[in-house]
């Protein structure tokens, strides 16, 4: 099983943006986490982080026949981009989105996610653990 991670921008400064929202630890803290829980489950990961939509619409296209899953934080393009969802609805991959906060108790704006009708479903508010139900979430939904 192949999955891959996407996350979008500002999650490269994890540790130092916001600690009281998305805690102390850093990306490479969350690198270091995904690839743990992966070799445990006997997934093959990629993990990719880009600052720039464009770039996260190419790794999307580009997943089609190499991956069979797609985890992803969008991180603030969850709630502005539409090329995003067109990617992900492009290429048809099982796709679980993920966010470390808890969108729904945060600004209005945050409550608008144009990716979740891609997806098959949305985990919010557990912080890093969000991705490894993401991935649990893939494994059963691709072993059915
Ligand atoms: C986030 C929530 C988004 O609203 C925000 O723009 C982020 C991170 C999260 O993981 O909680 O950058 O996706």
């Amino acid at each position: 099983m192949k999955l891959l991670f996407i996350n979008g921008p500002n999650l490269n400064m994890l540790g130092i943006r916001e600690p009281e929202i998305y805690g102390s630890k850093t990306y490479a803290d969350l690198v270091e986490f995904i690839n743990g829980f992966c070799k445990e489950l006997g997934i093959e990961a990629e993990i990719f982080q880009s600052n720039h939509e464009g770039a996260i619409v190419d790794k999307i296209q580009e997943a089609l026949g190499k991956f069979d899953g797609i985890v992803i934080n969008p991180a603030a393009y969850t709630h502005t981009s539409v090329a995003i969802l067109d990617a992900v609805k492009a290429v048809g991959l099982p796709t679980v989105e993920v966010h470390i906060s808890d969108v729904s108790k945060r600004e209005g704006f945050r409550q608008v996610s144009y990716i979740r009708e891609a997806c098959i479903a949305t985990i919010s508010g557990q912080g890093f653990e969000g991705y490894k139900t993401a991935a649990l979430t893939l494994l059963k939904e691709l072993n059915k």
